[in-house]
């Protein structure tokens, strides 16, 4: 591997490229990142008619002792329903309560997890708000929270709440998945969807200002691609709030007026229009805004820093796609005029017919066609718009629930990227999150249940790429008689403790053991350097081995540190590895 350090063939890496994407899929959000664990907290999943879908609340008692039931008499317009239980015993009368008393419970999403930590659990009664600070003695992923009584009478239950409060600044993050998502380093955040953002129909699209304000007053919607009713506790400020958490760049994807199933056409699309230039001034505006003031209203004075916006989702193609598109993209631009606009439209094989500041672009495919699309952005040009390679990941058979074959073909593409880097301004995997209880897509980033999580070894390929945005790509070249099973770059960056570094990451997607000569300058590294290298692999006994609840760490980085060995060293690269290398400069 020849390696140039001049400053005349590097290239800036930019701040953003590489970031995450989260989507409202496989209970990313509801029960998952979004700490709530309550499910269906309003009583609301059935929609706004009466009787309404209480699932996954149940019944503590019997006909004997208790009637339950759902009523539009809430006080809270935008979600009416609200659960009636009349109590029929009394432990003070004659008809004894059965043991523990009478009630309902909600099991959460798939088993609560309480730990030795404080619950935060609020309700309302006679339509004032109450709120209770539970401590858990001790841990267990089954609980449940149990709202019971020993007497009779009705009581009526709406917005029932547990939140834990260990989450990220309060801020309702899950603090161990945030915990991951940091660990990335993300340039931006990719969000709420996805096919989630246009819905299979508009009707059930997500609605930004159906989001927002205090939580019990959110309707919250039935997601009817991925198929589940979400409380939308995780909404609009909640993105944005996650973004900043993050030190991310906020990428809010919004609905152009087109679903999988109808479309809006463009004479009439205006009122939607109106819809996101109102969610940037929420995001942006000042406090004296309309939406401005909402925003400090929850908590935000200070402007969010939303710089990037993309026009729906896959909808290029679609009959009214480019004539929506033209109108958002006009009035954006006039009001917001620093605001970077995505289009759907691949820009990477031939020009668009529309303005656009960067193009959307998906590629879910095997292994070893996604190893090979590392060259894809070879080509392209190096003028605007640039790629957003917005989702991408290996699939099917190759992929399994997350295996090393996909994470190394996807290493191979992702540093394609970092080569393009003049081509390609950001980049993110897809799907980021499961919850193994609801399995929608095939493979993602992050599994967990309730009380645990852990990465698949595409996760873990992205750590190696933490260091790079706004890093130096530095030019260099493999020579090589396997060379198609072999990709590489090499960057330099600066840590935090001020040093510079240098980092060369190979993939070896061949089955055979590699020696690697490195020549730095023209200059061979043939012995370890006296302050050491560091070498990190990803790599693993089989080429199909994933991480599981049971062997989380089967399959990650594996970090040591190659001292002055006063000699020559010969660099190893394992059969199917990723590996990277790090030297002070
Ligand atoms: O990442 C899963 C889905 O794949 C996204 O919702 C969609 O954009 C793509 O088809």
């Amino acid at each position: 591997l020849f390696v140039n350090t001049s400053e005349a063939s590097a290239k800036e890496i930019p701040e953003n490229l590489f970031g995450i994407f989260f989507e409202e899929i496989n209970h990313a959000g509801a029960g998952g990142l979004w700490a709530e664990l309550v499910s269906n907290r309003g009583f609301e999943a059935g929609g706004p008619n009466t009787p309404s879908n209480i699932d996954p609340w149940s019944i503590i008692g019997d006909d004997s002792s208790l009637i339950v039931s759902t009523e539009r008499s809430s006080c809270f317009p935008r979600n009416k329903i609200v659960l009636r239980m009349e109590v029929l015993c009394d432990n003070e009368g004659t008809s004894i309560c059965p043991a523990g008393g009478v009630g309902i419970y909600n099991p959460g999403f798939w088993g609560m997890t309480l730990a030795t930590t404080n619950f935060k659990a609020s309700h309302v009664s006679n339509w004032t708000k109450m709120e209770v600070l539970l401590q858990a003695q001790g841990t267990d992923a089954k609980s449940r929270l149990q709202l019971t009584t020993t007497r009779k009478g009705v009581i009526w239950f709406d917005q029932v709440s547990l939140m834990p409060t260990d989450t990220y600044k309060e801020h309702g993050f899950r603090s161990d998945l945030f915990e991951m998502l940091k660990d990335l380093k993300p340039g931006f955040i990719r969000f709420p969807g996805g096919c989630f953002v246009e819905g299979e129909w508009l009707r059930n699209a997500f609605r930004w200002k159906e989001t927002v304000g205090p939580w019990e007053e959110r309707p919250g919607h039935f997601g009817d691609v991925w198929q589940y009713w979400t409380d939308d506790g995780l909404g609009h400020f909640e993105f944005l709030q996650l973004a900043e958490d993050l030190g991310a760049a906020p990428v809010w994807v919004f609905n152009n007026g087109i679903s999988h199933n109808d479309q809006v056409d463009t004479s009439n699309v205006l009122p939607f229009v109106q819809e996101i230039l109102d969610g940037i001034e929420f995001a942006r505006g000042d406090p004296q805004s309309k939406w401005g003031f909402l925003r400090a209203a929850m908590g935000h004075r200070e402007p969010f820093d939303l710089k990037y916006v993309a026009v729906g989702n896959e909808d290029c193609g679609k009959k009214n796609y480019v004539g929506n598109y033209l109108k958002f993209y006009s009035a954006i631009k006039k009001a917001y005029p620093d605001i970077k606009i995505i289009s759907n439209c691949d820009g990477s094989s031939k020009p668009l017919d529309h303005p656009a500041d960067l193009y959307d672009y998906h590629i879910y495919t095997g292994a070893n066609n996604m190893f090979s699309s590392a060259s894809k952005f070879d080509q392209v040009s190096r003028n605007d718009p640039k790629a957003f390679v917005s989702e991408y990941a290996v699939n099917g058979n190759d992929a399994g629930k997350g295996s090393l074959l996909a994470a190394l073909a996807e290493a191979g593409f992702v540093i394609g990227l970092e080569r393009n880097c003049d081509a390609v301004e950001m980049a993110s995997y897809a799907p980021l999150f499961v919850n193994t209880n609801d399995r929608n897509w095939n493979p993602d980033a992050i599994v967990f249940d309730s009380a645990q999580a852990y990465g698949t070894p595409s996760y873990w390929m992205q750590h190696f790429f933490r260091e790079s945005n706004g890093a130096t790509l530095l030019s260099s070249t493999l020579q090589a008689n396997s060379s198609s099973s072999l990709i590489a770059s090499a960057i330099v960056w600066q840590n935090s403790d001020n040093k510079k570094y240098l980092r060369i990451k190979v993939v070896n997607f061949g089955s055979d053991n590699v020696t690697l000569q490195i020549f730095i300058d023209g200059l061979e590294l043939n012995s370890v350097p006296s302050f050491g290298l560091t070498k990190t692999e990803l790599t693993s006994s089989n080429l199909m081995d994933e991480n599981s609840f049971q062997m989380p760490k089967k399959v990650m980085p594996v970090k040591s540190s190659m001292e002055d060995a006063g000699g020559k060293v010969d660099i190893v690269l394992s059969p199917h590895s990723f590996t990277s290398f790090d030297l002070l400069m």
